[in-house]
């Protein structure tokens, strides 16, 4: 059997990683699981490994759940590692968010001013992870889940040895959105092909029954609700025809960038009204723990399905099996682009559309992107190779490079006063800058 081993297993999403590791048991036998937190986390990661325990009995399955607070007691010998912390926990994503705010910027956990922090924040943590993995379990994969999804990743594939590969439950909603709007109940029935950047993708084919239906589906969620959106980011409708006209379905994400003052407005409303996206989460966090507390509960609540990450666990589960199992299926995720998207380096990470195999992603080649998309994710990557060097040597120009050019950033004093903020707030955390 397998050792697995969650890093930041306090999260409220486990019970869903937890559900998937059930529905798999006979596919993928785990040994035992390991449950990592800090200090910080540790009554949480307690009610959650209380939890898990009630799950796995339940559905009778034996595996012994440890906690732990040492990474490398967890780390030696591991098959599978999840990561899926957050660097400074959640009042970090609030002070983002009230920062950016304050500055009249978008405040998100992984776009802008947001996520610029959250990187400067997670990445060095997660390259002390990569490198520990480098001698306690060598032959491991390392999924990442932690966020920004796309920067942890090409961080951990440009500096460390250890095999790597970034997910987000984004390619999944859409998968079941488009699944939901052309009536089929089997997303396995059609290949949805997309490409982009973690939180900048688009759907580029959907391939059902020998047609490209890629067009009809556009058509659909012109019309009605958009399915494909998270919870955490509103279901505007996306203007007159853009979809038509585009040819392609952008990631929900997209719309921070393609109808930034419509999103800042929700936001800043939002903010003086219920509160940040972060500060509801709090709530809902509050209330998801006070269910999986109770004794009698030995299922993942529906409860869960608030959270934006819903569907985690379809990705997760379904890439570690598919790896173990050599399963040869298409999944999305984030690896090195090796020629996949004409007009990015080969080895930056890019989230597509790729072959499953025993050895990791192959990522499958998509056609050119047209010139305005191209130059977009061109600037994206650039912000983010920028925000990695930023937040790995703490070189205050490097990080000013990197912000000026975000779209959704702004510059002159309102950012030096904006940055200034973040750095003093997250002196913990980051690089001295
Ligand atoms: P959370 O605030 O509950 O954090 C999870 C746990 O991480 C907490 O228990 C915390 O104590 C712990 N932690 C903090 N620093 C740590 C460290 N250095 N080592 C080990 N554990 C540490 O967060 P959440 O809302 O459950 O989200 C967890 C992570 O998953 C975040 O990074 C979030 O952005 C990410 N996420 C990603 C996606 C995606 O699509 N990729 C979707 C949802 C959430
Ligand atoms: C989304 C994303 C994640 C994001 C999360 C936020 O769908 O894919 O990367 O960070 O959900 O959800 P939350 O409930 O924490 O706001
Ligand atoms: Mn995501």
């Amino acid at each position: 059997g397998l050792k697995l081993v969650v890093i930041g297993a306090g999260s409220s999403y486990t019970p869903e990683l937890m559900e998937g590791i059930i529905k798999r048991q006979n596919e993928f036998p785990i040994r035992e699981l390991w449950l990592v937190d800090i200090e910080d986390g540790r009554e949480k990661m307690a009610i959650i490994a209380g939890l898990t325990r009630r799950m796995l009995e339940k559905n009778g399955l034996d595996i012994p759940v440890y906690e732990t607070l040492d990474r490398t007691e967890a780390l030696t010998g591991a098959d599978f590692v999840c990561s899926q912390f957050r660097a400074g926990c959640l009042e970090a994503r609030i002070s983002d968010e009230r920062i950016s705010l304050k500055y009249d910027m978008i405040g998100q956990e992984t776009n802008g001013l947001g996520g610029f922090a959250n990187a400067c924040r997670t990445i060095p943590i997660a390259l002390a992870i990569a490198k520990e993995m480098e001698q306690l379990c060598p032959d491991a994969w390392l999924l990442n889940f932690t966020n920004p999804s796309g920067m942890v990743t090409e961080a951990i594939l440009k500096y460390s040895k250890v095999k790597t590969v970034g997910l987000c439950n984004v390619p999944v909603i859409m998968q079941k959105g488009i699944a939901s709007a052309l009536g089929i109940s089997d997303i396995n029935e059609f290949i949805m092909q997309v490409a982009g950047l973690n939180h900048f993708i688009f759907a580029r084919h959907i391939f059902h029954e020998g047609k490209d239906k890629l067009p009809q589906v556009i058509e659909l969620i012109s019309e009605g609700n958009d399915p494909l959106v998270p919870k955490n980011i509103p279901p505007f409708k996306w203007p007159d025809r853009l979809l038509a006209n585009m040819g392609m379905i952008p990631c929900p994400y997209l719309r921070y960038y393609y109808m930034s003052d419509d999103m800042y407005r929700q936001e800043l409303g939002e903010a003086q009204g219920e509160g940040t996206r972060g500060e509801i989460v709090k709530e809902l966090e509050r209330e998801l723990f006070e269910i999986y507390r109770n004794p009698e509960l030995a299922e993942k609540p529906k409860a869960l399905e608030g959270r934006g990450g819903q569907y985690y666990s379809d990705a997760a589960c379904e890439l570690m099996s598919a790896i173990y199992n050599d399963k040869r299926i298409i999944m999305h995720v984030n690896t090195r682009n090796d020629g996949a998207i004409a007009g990015l380096p080969d080895d930056c990470a890019v989230e597509v559309s790729s072959m499953i195999t025993r050895s990791g992603p192959m990522p499958l080649n998509v056609e050119p992107f047209p010139e305005d998309v191209l130059r977009l994710i061109q600037l994206m990557k650039s912000f983010e190779q920028l925000t990695i060097e930023a937040a790995i040597s703490g070189n205050r120009y490097t990080a000013w490079r990197a912000l000026v050019i975000n779209p959704l950033v702004k510059s002159g004093q309102l950012l030096e006063n904006a940055l200034d903020e973040v750095i003093e707030h997250n002196k913990a955390l980051m690089p001295a800058f």
